[in-house]
């Protein structure tokens, strides 16, 4: 039976997460590139899986990528769109990218600083103008990118191990 007091209905169910997606402490943004950071949420190793909110403060083209699984995306803030679509991801848009689509993200001019929620399966892999592999990114990735980072700024690398599972 649900125990409320206890927060769950096992013993071995892991904690819950429930933080302000948008950190008050700049140090929780980890920088991905100049003018992209990332905020991770839930890292899920079990299901290579991660939760993540996009910040972008500059414009034009930030990647060309595919993902062989789903992905879903929210936009708290600002706008993209992908090169190879007519649509515009604006401030309230709900994204679904499906497996196996070469996309390249981009952010127009106009735009000061974009925020996207996203949920990312298993990985980003990144390609060059020709489609040809130019590197990865997953759960494990991201989990080494972050903890390097709030080792730097004095958040201690412990500082992740609230948002893994
Ligand atoms: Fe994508």
């Amino acid at each position: 039976m649900y125990d409320s007091m206890k927060g769950s209905t096992h013993s071995l169910a892991p904690p819950e997460i429930a933080e302000m997606a948008i950190p008050e402490d700049e140090r929780v943004w980890v920088p991905q590139a100049p003018g992209v950071w990332f905020r991770p949420l839930l890292l899920n190793t079990m299901a290579g899986q991660w939760c993540n909110l996009l910040r972008v403060r500059k414009s034009g083209v930030l990647s060309k990528h595919l993902h062989p699984a789903p992905v879903v995306g929210y936009v708290i803030k600002g706008r993209w769109h992908y090169l190879e679509h007519d649509w515009v991801a604006e401030t309230g848009s709900f994204v679904f990218e499906p497996p196996g689509e070469i996309h390249t993200l981009t952010v127009p001019e106009d735009c000061e600083e974009m925020i996207t929620f996203f949920n990312i399966q298993g990985c980003m892999y990144y390609v060059d103008e020709d489609n040809k592999h130019t590197g990865f990114e997953d759960v494990f990735t991201k989990i080494d990118m972050c903890r390097r980072h709030y080792e730097e700024v004095g958040l201690g690398a412990s500082y992740l191990d609230q948002f893994i599972r």
